[in-house]
């Protein structure tokens, strides 16, 4: 596939004034250029089920993220994006929200968030929530009153329709999950609109009532402590009024359904003017708004931005995250593309919805040295990156092998050709004892089998690791001016083999040179012309295993898969 106890009212308020506070000064630039607080930061996205397992019960919780912290800050994160911890059926884990203002009792209580908030600030980890505006769960009570009656409060808050006069659904859109994105509901009599699952029903966002009950929930959180929302699916919030069919292209998909273009039920340009107003509301409080945009060219991207820069401070790259395959040429086009969108770039290798970037970068033979190669390039460019949890520790999928033993619903109804995203959503590996210290029952999903190598615990020991690589380049990351603030400058454009750029920052340059081919490579640059006469950089951090303590400008030896990052100065 392409793809939330009341507490005392005293207490609430007492959060209000803290976090108000917190807000305004959240809202104050960091450094000379007037960069915010997320220009500067490491997001790293978390599956709380997937992360630590507290309570022994196989499926994590948020005293298990809460137990983590200080690992994530030594780390170097800044931030975390915690996926959908609302309660919900869990139909699409999560995705399916059934009540927006409120913890899961399977990942703990309103109290345990409030801990890990307050631990959070202690370890300058920012949380940032999932907000899943297109649609909720069908057990949501607003769904539950909304198909009751054609006349209930709720009606209008979803998308209902007759089916045509001759029978089936009003058009023939189809649910990105598979067959009709309409069901009929035989109570009322009409058809509901769901692009993803059944049991993941469309709001209707053209019902102002729906928009404010939607920013409010976003208020409360931002009330509570959070830093901001990763916005999922924003593409899919409208849909064309007089439900025109969607154009038929040959051939059939991996749910056996015909392939179509999505004309007329995504990317409708009024997402835009809720972006608008919702960032109205972020700003109020100095939070940031991520958002999911599965974008099929810059000038969309450049959209999500916002004309004034007044719509989402962080639209995700998706298409840098899909080149899946060592290309200096394509990751040139990409990085100059989103360099020229205007905005402040983010940057992604994977997520919960992709297969680990380990296995569609890796080879087979080489996959450790080329996850530390892909850490070299995401994590040294001008931008915000979002790292997936155990992407640090060269975390591999682990697809189920039997359809009897799929999790996500769209690997049943796509199995074999389509096996769902259960690999990518396995437990984080700790070590290497049972269960790689993620729990001590049984993980709701099995662990992979690298977590005897692949394990926080063996890789802290280990000065080559993957994990210590990602510790070093943050920490350069977060200390080096021209890292964090310096502009792209890409160098050797024509090298098929050799990725090369500068961060280039007042009198002062870093130097990154990726050998994206299995073979050796010897590459030179003049630097006079970027404002550098310097013959020699003076190296930062390399996996050329002789190490040098510099390099000189005239021929930089790098052996396959291996990154060499270099300081240049005036
Ligand atoms: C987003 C989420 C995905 C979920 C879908 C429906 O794409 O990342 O996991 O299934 O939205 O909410």
């Amino acid at each position: 596939m392409s793809m939330l106890k009341k507490i005392a009212v005293s207490t609430l308020l007492g959060l209000n004034f803290g976090f108000a506070t917190l807000a305004f000064t959240q809202q104050k630039p960091v450094d000379a250029e007037g960069h915010q607080w997320w220009q500067h930061a490491v997001f790293y996205e978390i599956y709380p089920r997937s992360f630590a397992d507290s309570n022994n019960d196989g499926i994590g919780d948020l005293n298990g993220i809460t137990s983590k912290l200080g690992y994530l800050q030594d780390l170097g994160v800044d931030a975390i994006w915690l996926t959908p911890c609302f309660p919900s059926p869990q139909v699409d884990f999560g995705y399916d929200v059934s009540d927006y203002q409120n913890i899961d009792p399977m990942y703990g209580t309103l109290a345990d968030f409030d801990r890990l908030a307050s631990q959070g600030k202690q370890h300058g980890v920012h949380i940032i929530m999932d907000f899943v505006m297109n649609h909720t769960s069908d057990q949501h009570p607003w769904f539950v009153d909304s198909r009751s009656s054609r006349t209930s409060a709720h009606r209008d808050w979803y998308v209902w329709r007759d089916g045509l006069k001759n029978g089936g659904p009003p058009n023939n859109w189809e649910s990105l999950f598979g067959h009709s994105a309409w069901t009929f509901d035989p109570k009322t009599g009409q058809y509901y609109y769901h692009y993803f699952y059944v049991q993941q029903p469309d709001l209707n966002w053209r019902n102002p009532a729906v928009e404010k009950a939607m920013f409010d929930v976003t208020r409360w959180w931002y009330r509570r402590g959070v830093a901001g929302f990763r916005l999922d699916a924003v593409d899919t919030l409208f849909e064309d009024p007089d439900l025109r069919d969607n154009p038929i292209l040959p051939g059939t998909n991996a749910y056996g359904d015909p392939n179509m273009v999505n004309k007329y039920n995504i990317k409708l340009p009024e997402v835009h003017d809720v972006l608008r107003r919702l960032r109205k509301v972020a700003d109020e409080h100095g939070a940031v708004l991520i958002g999911e945009t599965y974008t099929s060219d810059i000038g969309e991207l450049k959209e999500y931005y916002g004309e004034h820069g007044d719509e989402l401070q962080m639209p995700m790259d998706m298409m840098f995250a899909q080149v899946n395959r060592l290309s200096p040429d394509e990751f040139r086009r990409q990085i100059a593309a989103v360099e020229g969108a205007g905005g402040w770039p983010v940057y992604v290798l994977g997520n919960h919805d992709r297969p680990r970037s380990y296995n569609r970068y890796g080879d087979g033979q080489h996959n450790d040295a080329i996850a530390k190669l892909m850490a070299g390039l995401y994590l040294t460019l001008r931008g915000t990156p979002i790292m997936y949890y155990g992407e640090e520790l060269g975390m591999e999928n682990n697809d189920p092998r039997r359809k009897e033993d799929v999790k996500d619903p769209i690997g049943k109804t796509g199995w074999p050709e389509e096996k769902g995203r259960d690999g990518e959503r396995t437990p984080m590996q700790w070590n290497d004892s049972a269960n790689a210290g993620f729990s001590q029952a049984t993980p709701w999903l099995p662990v992979a089998p690298s977590y005897k190598t692949h394990n926080v615990a063996s890789e802290l020991n280990d000065p080559n690791s993957i994990l210590n690589f990602y510790r070093h380049l943050l920490a350069l990351r977060h200390e080096d001016p021209a890292l964090r603030d310096g502009e792209y400058v890409p160098l050797n454009q024509t090298d098929p083999n050799v990725l090369s750029y500068l961060r280039r920052y007042k009198g002062e340059a870093v130097l990154v040179v990726l050998n994206m081919s299995g073979s050796d490579q010897k590459v030179s640059f003049d630097l006079a012309s970027q404002g550098f006469p310097a013959t020699k950089a003076a190296t930062l951090l390399t996996t050329v295993s002789a190490h040098p303590q510099e390099a000189s400008l005239s021929g930089i030896s790098l052996e396959p898969f291996t990154v060499y990052i270099g300081k240049v100065s005036k």
